[in-house]
């Protein structure tokens, strides 16, 4: 049995840490990241949202979108930022507007405004588009990029295609084709649409908006091409994905579900880290013992209970486990124990170390 990643990413220049809300996705990519840097390579660690504690270990207290040095004792080099989504988008006209005036005109934009935070939200695309730009400077010889704490572990992935669709879509073919357009001489259907937008968001601005649509048209090529590039770079044989679950029956079913889409979307999927697995309780009946050592029956009742249920926790746990393991067929299951603390340091991470790197 396999009990480390270190074979399943040798080689590999991209890590992406997959998995529904909770499991350690966030834990897991620093921990996989610290692990790398320590063993020479230098790294660079995406992070969404980290919780407050490890970010400010990784020094992460202030948002900037590029990555920086976390000053580690370490033969590589670890760099970790945290994502703003944001401001990548901003970034992201920065880089596909022809020129000074359209970059502006789309920023100081109202409807940009509200569409960007919009966007923002829903971070999975934007995490692909820090993702492509760092893999496109070349600095690092890893990237490990976290995913944002989607309900659904599968949403990221239809992320570019959805971005793709979204200007195929005849919506804003309508909007960005010359001539078509003028919003000044738009139907009457198109007035009862801006009325119920109107009322959605509150913004009544025809101006702004045939404005915003006249740039942002000129725009459209380039987004669609990124996609295609993301989507290139995710399927490519150097990235890995590696799916972090927790033992429990909906986060391993969700799992199960996920390696099924990541094989028949041809992207290479590397292994299942199992995360906060509890410790398998001794057999045995401890209730005597218990009497013994505590010398009042009742105590020892009531924590021969607790003990009981962790037991029985423990086992389904291992059943979940076992289940999923089945599903995976021959890729391999890398197990991480509960551990007594929360993971917020470096030396957390370390400790997580000894199980994702055997
Ligand atoms: N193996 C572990 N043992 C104990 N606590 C853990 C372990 N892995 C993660 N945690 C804790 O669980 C919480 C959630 O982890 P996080 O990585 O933020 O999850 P996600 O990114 O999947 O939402 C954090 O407080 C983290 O410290
Ligand atoms: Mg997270």
């Amino acid at each position: 049995m396999l009990t480390s990643l270190e074979p399943l990413l040798e080689g590999k220049r991209m890590v992406i840490c997959a998995g529904s809300g909770g499991v350690g996705k966030t834990t897991t990519a620093a921990a996989v990241a610290l692990g790398l840097a320590e063993r020479g390579l230098k790294v660079a660690v995406v992070t969404i949202d980290p919780a407050r504690r490890l970010a400010t270990a990784l020094g992460l207290d202030t948002l900037g979108n590029e990555p920086h040095r976390v000053p580690v004792e370490a033969e590589g080099e670890l760099w970790a930022m945290m994502l703003d989504a944001k401001r990548t988008f901003d970034e992201l006209i920065e880089w596909h507007a022809p020129d000074e005036r359209t970059r502006d005109a789309v920023l100081s934009n109202r409807i940009y405004q509200e569409l960007s935070n919009a966007l923002a939200g829903s971070q999975e695309y934007m995490a692909m588009e820090k993702l492509y730009e760092l893999s496109q400077e070349g600095r690092y010889d890893l990237l490990v990029l976290d995913t944002p704490p989607t309900r659904n572990a599968l949403d990221f992935l239809d992320a570019p295609k959805k971005l793709a669709a979204f200007i195929d879509s005849r919506t804003l073919q309508l909007f960005t084709t010359p001539g078509m357009l003028g919003l000044k001489v738009l139907g009457r259907g198109s007035g009862v649409a801006l009325s119920v937008l109107k009322r959605a968001t509150g913004i009544d601005l025809l101006e702004d908006m045939s404005a915003f649509f006249a740039s942002f048209g000129s725009m459209t090529e380039g987004f669609r091409e990124r996609a295609e590039h993301v989507n290139a770079l995710l399927a490519d044989s150097r990235s890995a994905f590696v799916l972090v679950t927790s033992p429990r029956a909906d986060a391993v079913d969700e799992a199960g579900w996920f390696h099924h889409r990541l094989l028949d979307a041809g992207l290479p999927f590397a292994g299942v880290v199992a995360n906060r697995v509890r410790p398998a309780a001794p057999r045995g009946d401890p209730a005597a013992e218990l009497a013994s050592l505590l010398g009042d029956d009742a105590l020892a009742r009531k924590v021969a209970r607790t003990f009981e249920e962790e037991r029985r926790l423990a086992a389904q746990d291992r059943r979940n486990l076992a289940d999923l393991k089945k599903r995976l067929g021959r890729k391999p299951m890398i197990e991480v124990p509960h551990l007594d603390d929360d993971v917020h340091d470096l030396d957390g991470l370390r400790r997580m170390d000894e199980y994702l790197f055997g």
